[in-house]
Parts: C-alpha cells; sequence; structure tokens
C-alpha cells in the first residue's frame, strides 16, 4: 500500500473542549503522521471556499458559521493509504452513526459539530492542503 498524504480539521467544537491533544493522539495511533500543523481562526471567505461543494446544501450557511466560530487546527496526514485510514478512525459523519472507538464516537457532539473534518478522495486531499498549505510548511 503506498504512502499518501490526506487534509484534516479539528473543527472548532474539538478545540473549544482543549481537546486538540486528544484528537491527534488518535489520529497518530491510527498510523497516520502529523506532517504539517497549524492553528488558525477561518475567515468567512476561506470557510465559503473550502466548502464551495456543499453550497447548494441546506446547511451550508450553517456550516460556514459553525466553522468561524471558533479556532481550528488545519493538519496535513501522512500514511498508507491515508484518506481511508482517516477517514475510518474518524467515523460516520453523524456521531449516533459512528462506531466504537471512532473520534467522532468519542467526542462529537453533533452532525454538524462533529470534531473532524477528513478529506474523501485523493484529488481533494492535494486540492484542500494546497488551500491552507505552502510546500515549504509540510515537512515529512
Ligand atoms: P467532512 O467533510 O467534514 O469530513 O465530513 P463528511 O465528509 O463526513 O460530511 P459531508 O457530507 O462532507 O459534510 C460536511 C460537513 O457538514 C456538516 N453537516 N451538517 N446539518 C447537517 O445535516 C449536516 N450534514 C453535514 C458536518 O460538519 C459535516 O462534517
Ligand atoms: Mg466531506
Amino acid at each position: 500500500m503506498a504512502v499518501t498524504r490526506t487534509f484534516s480539521i479539528i473543527k472548532p467544537d474539538a478545540t473549544r473542549r482543549n481537546l486538540t491533544g486528544a484528537v491527534t493522539s488518535m489520529l497518530e495511533n491510527a498510523g497516520l503522521r502529523v506532517v504539517a500543523s497549524k492553528r488558525i481562526h477561518m475567515t468567512r471567505e476561506q470557510a465559503e471556499g473550502f466548502y464551495a461543494v456543499h453550497k447548494e446544501r441546506p446547511f451550508y450557511g450553517e456550516l460556514c458559521d459553525f466553522m468561524t466560530s471558533g479556532p481550528v487546527v488545519v493538519q496535513v496526514l501522512e500514511g498508507e493509504d491515508a484518506v481511508k485510514r482517516n477517514r475510518d478512525v474518524m467515523g460516520a459523519t453523524n456521531p449516533a452513526d459512528a462506531a466504537e472507538g471512532t473520534i467522532r464516537k468519542s467526542f462529537a457532539e453533533s452532525i454538524e459539530a462533529n470534531s473532524v473534518h477528513g478529506s474523501d478522495s485523493d484529488e481533494n486531499a492535494a486540492i484542500e492542503i494546497a488551500f491552507f498549505f505552502k510546500p515549504e510548511e509540510i515537512v515529512g
């Protein structure tokens, strides 16, 4: 299996509860390595741009409100089959459906305030990484 990269966000509900370390620890225990990380407060423009694929969805406005409601930690994760590995440890979007041992089962507050984001394909991972990081900020 090839070593690849994915993009992760520790969302405002998790930073608010001081769970950055706990979430990162679960990512690391799942075989992922943090090769870039920064804590930022997303602007409205960044949130709307990042979630542009969801523009037509009914939850788009609320999602952008939530993602700009507090600090987030954006990260690049590296590991074997990183996109799938990350999504497996994240768990289902709705914590009510998330499996035991996943980040969302452990920490998510609701379907919206669900603690983490993870890219859903290698293609989107590359786009999302480039949205927040310059190449020299990623140190593998
Ligand atoms: P993500 O993109 O954050 O990794 O999560 P995902 O693939 O599991 O979920 P997606 O369908 O891409 O939705 C993006 C984010 O929008 C919020 N959401 N709210 N109120 C709702 O029904 C609803 N559905 C989704 C969540 O924060 C979700 O992670
Ligand atoms: Mg998604």
